[in-house]
């Protein structure tokens, strides 16, 4: 197994494993490994069926049914995301707009997404790119003095900041936020499995818990601009056939709409299900 580094702050290409064929424990183990380092990792030229995707994935981690997004689900793999463009019983897609702000997976629900794995089946000729920050480095380039603060806080996500929610059917929307009430999680957390610290805020975050939204704004603002700082990103050019593979603890991603829409971009997604984190909180003042 070969490992291969895309950028300087995050991003690995694996090569040298076949991962449609039989995996050994030893090879998973190795990937496991890589990943904590690079916190995104790619596997290229992949072709398999949904099972094969759902079998791998499972490897690393229990799976996530995504209850919390029901309607997104491919029908028969509530397993699988499917982000498309392409409408859906001619009707536009309710995902045609997924991940277009800086966000880690399933923050507005009680189990935040441990990792994604993003498969690429369709894409437009060109463009369509996905970015992906690492938020170890952000939070290690913080002064002790913001460290400090942002250890005491609880960042709030919100449903209503997923992006493209103005153009979702609003009887889903309202169902979904009754799924998905405002929930608080540490806005510094420690990785499950390897430890590492991470800072855990987004362009979904509304607030902090106990303060304002005007109080929270400029401080959110700077921890994004701070952790999507072009020197910590890496940017995928997607080719049908990739599976770029994102630990959610570690990361935030934004899906780009640098493409034609009237292509088609289409996306499975399997999300390894992360543990149980937060509390519910009413809405900012
Ligand atoms: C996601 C997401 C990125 C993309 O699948 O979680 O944000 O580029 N999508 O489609
Ligand atoms: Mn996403």
């Amino acid at each position: 197994m070969e490992v291969l580094p895309l950028a300087h702050a995050l991003g690995a290409e694996i090569r040298g494993v076949d991962i449609t064929g039989a995996v050994t424990d030893a090879e998973i183990d190795a990937i496991r490994e890589a990943w904590h380092r690079a916190h995104v990792i790619v596997f290229r030229d992949v072709e398999w069926a949904p099972d094969q995707h759902i079998a791998f994935s499972r490897r690393f981690r229990g799976l996530d049914d995504h209850a919390a997004t029901p309607h997104d689900t491919l029908e028969g793999y509530p397993e699988l995301l499917e982000i498309t463009n392409i409408p859906k019983n001619g009707q536009p897609s309710q995902t045609r707009n997924t991940g277009r702000n800086w966000h880690s997976d399933y923050s507005y629900t009680n189990r935040p997404a441990a990792a994604s794995m993003l498969y690429c089946v369709t894409k437009p000729p060109v463009g369509g790119d996905t970015m992906f920050c690492n938020m170890v480095r952000a939070y290690e380039g913080l002064s002790d003095k913001l460290k400090g603060i942002v250890a005491d806080l609880q960042s709030v996500y919100d449903f209503s900041l997923v992006s493209g929610v103005g153009k979702r059917d609003p009887e889903k929307i309202k169902e979904l936020l009754k799924i998905n009430p405002p929930i608080a999680h540490p806005c510094v957390r420690e990785h499950d499995e390897s430890g590492v610290k991470a800072l855990y805020v987004s362009e979904r975050t509304s607030h902090f818990d106990g303060m304002t939204r005007e109080e929270s704004e400029p401080l959110i603002k700077f921890l994004c601009a701070h952790a999507t700082r072009p020197e910590n990103v890496y940017r995928h050019q997607w080719h049908v056939g990739d599976l770029v593979c994102w630990d959610n603890r570690t990361t935030m991603h934004l899906a780009l709409g640098d493409f034609d829409e009237s292509q088609p971009r289409r996306m499975l997604r399997t999300t390894l299900r992360g543990e149980l984190s937060g509390f519910v909180v009413p809405p900012a003042a």
